[in-house]
């Protein structure tokens, strides 16, 4: 299953609608990068590596749509539309990083409007294309940290819908279900937004793999009672010292992950690795409107008192030392991660 395509009879992006799941299966036809900006910033599309291939598609969009004539009059448009995509969301480094490399290669390609055209839109289906075989490498890879056996705890959505396809931390837990390992996944709720109980727990339905939902809080409980053995997640962004950025809620897994001698893995392709930042705390969190914390109905009624106020940062940052191993297209990095992540993005990584 795509979550994202380009539709080359239409000239139009197509991507699912994740506000609408598991309730509907619906793609929403995009014809205009502002509203590709648009889907991204009010979460149609989400995911890391999701939004990375929206941000490439929608500058092909702007490619399509300009009615520059001029190779450099097309640039600028280019430039503009980048620079509104990359204010939609400010977390997951993939976005800017497919901006870049979309950009560079209109950049550096001969010849004229049309040319560059074709180039940029080439280049979003090659990010697009690439992601997908990026993700079954990281499955393979991260399949063998997991064992016959085993209860994983997962944390937000990190499957087909937040990638292309097949997905990173999920998709490692889909290798090992392929592979025949008998594995149990208890699924992180993930408030606000319900990524896990909405769309992994969607996701794994039609994989066949054995789950249960639990509430975020339950986490401790399973670890610290034997009843779960490893914790797996994806990222938005990791910074060079193996500082992970990822949904609201992981640090405090990893925390009693750490607590309980379980093992913590974050599963992300090179591309979610941020090399120019030192550290963590130089990776800008987005703080999204406090009504998806707010708004939760029990029964149909509101179950917060009206006039109620809410803090909503939607990420958070797990430091390298809670980090067990992070899985990479490229192999799995281990701690110090100073160097083995420098080595994984430059496809180096030993063994
Ligand atoms: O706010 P979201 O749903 O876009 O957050 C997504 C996550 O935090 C994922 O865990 C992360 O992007 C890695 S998934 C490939």
């Amino acid at each position: 299953m795509r979550t994202i395509y380009w539709d080359s009879g239409q000239d139009e992006v197509h991507l699912i609608d994740q506000r609408l799941l598991p309730g509907e299966l619906h793609y929403l036809a995009l014809r205009d990068y502002r509203e590709v900006a648009d889907a991204i910033r009010q979460m149609a599309i989400r995911g890391a590596p999701a939004i990375g291939a929206a941000a490439a598609f929608g500058l092909a969009l702007a490619a399509r749509r300009s009615r520059a004539t001029a190779r450099e009059a097309l640039l600028h448009d280019l430039q503009q539309a980048a620079g509104v995509l990359r204010q939609s969301r400010p977390t997951a480094v993939n976005l800017g990083w497919a901006l870049q490399r979309t950009l560079k290669v209109a950049e550096e390609t001969e010849g004229g409007a049309d040319e560059l055209r074709a180039a940029v839109l080439d280049e979003a289906l090659r990010i697009a294309e690439e992601d997908v075989a990026i993700n079954k490498r990281m499955a393979e890879h991260g399949a063998a940290l997991i064992d016959d056996g085993d209860t994983v705890i997962h944390h937000c959505n990190t499957g087909s819908l937040a990638a292309v396809d097949w997905g990173t931390a999920l998709g490692v837990l889909r290798m090992a279900h392929e592979q025949g390992k008998r594995i149990h996944v208890l699924v992180d709720e993930t408030r606000p937004r319900l990524q896990g109980a909405r769309l992994t727990a969607w996701e794994l339905e039609q994989y066949g793999i054995p789950y249960a939902i639990i509430s975020d809080g339950a986490a401790g409980y399973f670890l610290s009672t034997g009843q779960a053995h490893k914790v797996i997640f994806g990222a938005d962004r990791v910074a060079a010292n193996g500082d992970v950025a990822n949904k609201i809620g992981t640090y405090m897994l990893a925390l009693a992950a750490n607590d309980n001698q379980a093992p913590a893995y974050a599963v992300v392709p090179t591309s979610t690795i941020d090399l120019s930042l030192a550290e963590g705390k130089q990776i800008p969190i987005e703080e999204r409107e406090p009504g998806e914390v707010l708004n939760i109905q029990v029964g149909g009624q509101a179950v917060i008192p009206a006039g109620a106020t809410a803090r909503n940062p939607a990420f958070d940052i797990t430091p390298h030392r809670l980090v067990t191993a992070i899985v990479t297209e490229n192999g799995i990095a281990r701690p110090p991660y100073s160097s083995s992540l420098r080595a994984a993005v430059a496809g180096k990584l030993a063994g």
